[in-house]
């Protein structure tokens, strides 16, 4: 466990109260909705079987009773619908804000319009089926809907496009954030629009099937109704009826929904009201149990919410800057999604906290975040101080040898080491993190700890010192001298983060340590050697007994003398195996 995971999880353990719920209603959503999408995908399908035929479409539609209208299939299915209705309503109920992003509207809007464009429709056949055994095959329902009843069939298909539209989004909210959406839109764009297509293309075939089968026999209709138990009108006045209560059921259910949240907010704002403070003097009063992120948009503070609040894209993460014990305990899916950008123990996720107090917090991405950002790497990218290794390098006496040169020369030569050095740096695990001139600098444990980074950086300047031998074999014949190297390494801590402006911005590293290795490798001068590493270098990098001769060194900027090892060469120090290991 990093030590980032151990600190949220030590978070986790001393901040209290329960907020599970959340977890399993998202579990459930999404689970109930892919029941639903691949039920549809099915049915679709069976419907593009009628761009064969007629019987093709009914020979399928064997094989899709057999998989929906078994009991585990009917109890999957009718269960998802349900669950997946209540908790669109129990979303309303939760909401503090109706106002939405576009996708979020659509979604909504077509979500609560698929059950009353489908009522008519499940009643005439599912209902059918289980109150007058009515077989409802698909000359049955092609009869009523594109023979008999053509407004009804194209509410029938508007409600087919609606539910679909209504899933994509839902889909694509879901797998936006997968690193490899991107690459597989062009497929997932294809599919999502073969499928409708397909289907309402068989639609239309098969209805034209039927109708024909009207008009050349017309015995046809009688005999379908009686092969079916097609409900007498009777009956079919009391589904009727029965559309109506449904209609009004849903009516009932979608006002008290808002009733139930009206009454909610109300005694919520009765219960007192909690500050919540920005950055820029900004404050915000909310309601006890609102998100953080609500409070943010319903006081028109910009703030990022790639994935709608839904604590999945991480972008709207915030650092908590006061009492991180007086806060509710992260769920289970918010500890995910922050160990997946290995967040920092105080930073929470703003749609997921719901403070019970004052609190003090600042956005970490900017308003405009992308959902790539969801995926930001380590915590070191958001600035924090953390104990590295520093590596500096320098090329001796370069500046006479670029006069001697020309510029192309210059360049070809520089190129070269850059690329023999960047290699060796890579190799043992380093990060370069500039050029300067003709001199490197490199990170080294920025994603491990300092007892790796001072490890892997002295196998840097190991195998940096091979490079430069092969380099120099390779150049002689341009060289008038070999290349030289000063190399140095010191550890400690520095404030690493990423920095800079525009394209010009990398991880990077500041403070004394970084000053500090700089001025061990210009001490390579003064002795005259390969290598100057500090005492901790060694230390932590595992070498036992050096060899090397010390002193206590005074390095500009530092108030105490250095204890520093001075090395010849720096193939002298041990060879190391598997130091990328974590
Ligand atoms: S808005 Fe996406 S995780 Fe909070």
């Amino acid at each position: 466990m990093s030590a980032t995971t151990e600190n949220i999880s030590s978070a986790r353990a001393v901040t209290s109260g329960k907020r599970r719920i959340p977890v399993t209603i998202r579990g459930l959503r999404l689970g109930t909705g892919l029941v639903l999408f691949v039920y549809v995908i099915t049915h679709l399908s069976n419907h593009a079987l009628g761009l064969i035929s007629l019987e093709a479409m009914e020979a399928g539609r064997e094989y899709f009773l057999l998989a929906w209208r078994n009991p585990v299939g009917s109890v999957l299915l009718i269960g998802s619908l349900l669950v997946h209705m209540m908790l669109a309503l129990y979303a309303v109920y939760r909401r503090r804000r109706l106002k939405m992003s576009v996708g979020e509207a659509v979604q909504f809007i077509l979500g609560f319009a698929a059950p009353i464009l489908l009522v008519g429709h499940i009643l005439g056949t599912r209902a059918a089926l289980q109150l007058y055994d009515t077989d409802d095959t698909y000359a049955y329902v092609l009869l009523a809907l594109w023979v008999d009843d053509p407004t009804h069939g194209i509410r029938q298909s508007s409600a087919t496009v609606i539910i679909w539209i209504h899933a994509c989004i839902g889909i694509y909210y879901w797998l936006r954030l997968r690193p490899w959406f991107a690459r597989a839109l062009a497929w997932l764009y294809g599919f999502a629009l073969l499928i409708p297509v397909l289907g309402l293309l068989g639609f239309v075939n098969g209805g034209r099937a039927v109708g024909q089968l009207v008009a050349n026999d017309p015995g046809f209709r009688l005999d379908l109704a009686l092969d079916t138990n097609a409900p007498t009108p009777d009956q079919a006045a009391q589904l009727g009826v029965l559309e109506d209560r449904i209609f009004i059921f849903l009516g009932a259910l979608l006002v008290g929904t808002l009733l139930a949240r009206a009454i909610r907010l109300y005694a919520e704002r009765r219960r007192g009201v909690l500050r919540i403070s920005y950055p820029a003097g900004r404050v915000a009063e909310a309601a006890p149990g609102s998100s953080v992120l609500e409070v943010s948009l319903l006081n028109d503070i910009p703030h990022a919410s790639v994935c709608g609040g839904r604590g999945r894209c991480s972008t709207c993460r915030v650092r908590v800057n006061s009492d991180l014990a007086a806060l509710p305990e992260p769920s289970d899916a918010e500890l995910k999604v922050l160990r997946r950008v290995k967040a920092a123990p105080d930073v929470r996720l703003a749609c997921q906290l719901r403070p019970t107090d004052d609190i003090s917090v600042t956005p970490l991405l900017p308003p405009n975040a992308s959902p790539r950002d969801g995926f930001a790497k380590a915590a070191s990218t958001q600035g924090q101080e953390q104990e590295i290794a520093v590596l500096f390098a320098d090329i001796r006496g370069f500046t006479s040898l670029s006069e001697q040169k020309l510029p192309y020369d210059v360049v070809f030569i520089l190129n070269r080491y850059f690329r023999s050095m960047g290699e060796a740096i890579e190799g043992a695990g380093g990060r370069v993190d500039k050029f300067i001139g003709d001199g490197i600098m490199a990170l080294f444990g920025v994603d491990q700890n300092a007892k790796q980074g001072c490890a892997t950086a002295l196998q840097a300047a190991r195998a940096m010192a091979y490079r430069l031998d092969e380099l120099n074999d390779l150049l002689k014949a341009d060289l008038p001298t070999p290349l030289r190297i000063g190399i140095g390494i010191h550890v400690g801590p520095a404030i690493v983060g990423e920095m800079g402006y525009a394209s010009a911005t990398s991880i990077t590293a500041i403070g004394d340590t970084v000053n500090t290795a700089s001025r061990l490798e210009s001490k390579t001068k003064e002795y005259g050697v390969q290598l100057v590493i500090s005492q901790q270098v060694a230390e932590l990098g595992g070498i036992e007994n050096p060899v090397w001769p010390s002193e206590d060194t005074e390095v500009r900027g530092r108030k105490e003398p250095l204890r520093v090892y001075i090395i010849d060469d720096a193939r002298e120090l041990p060879e190391r195996k598997n130091t990328q290991s974590r």
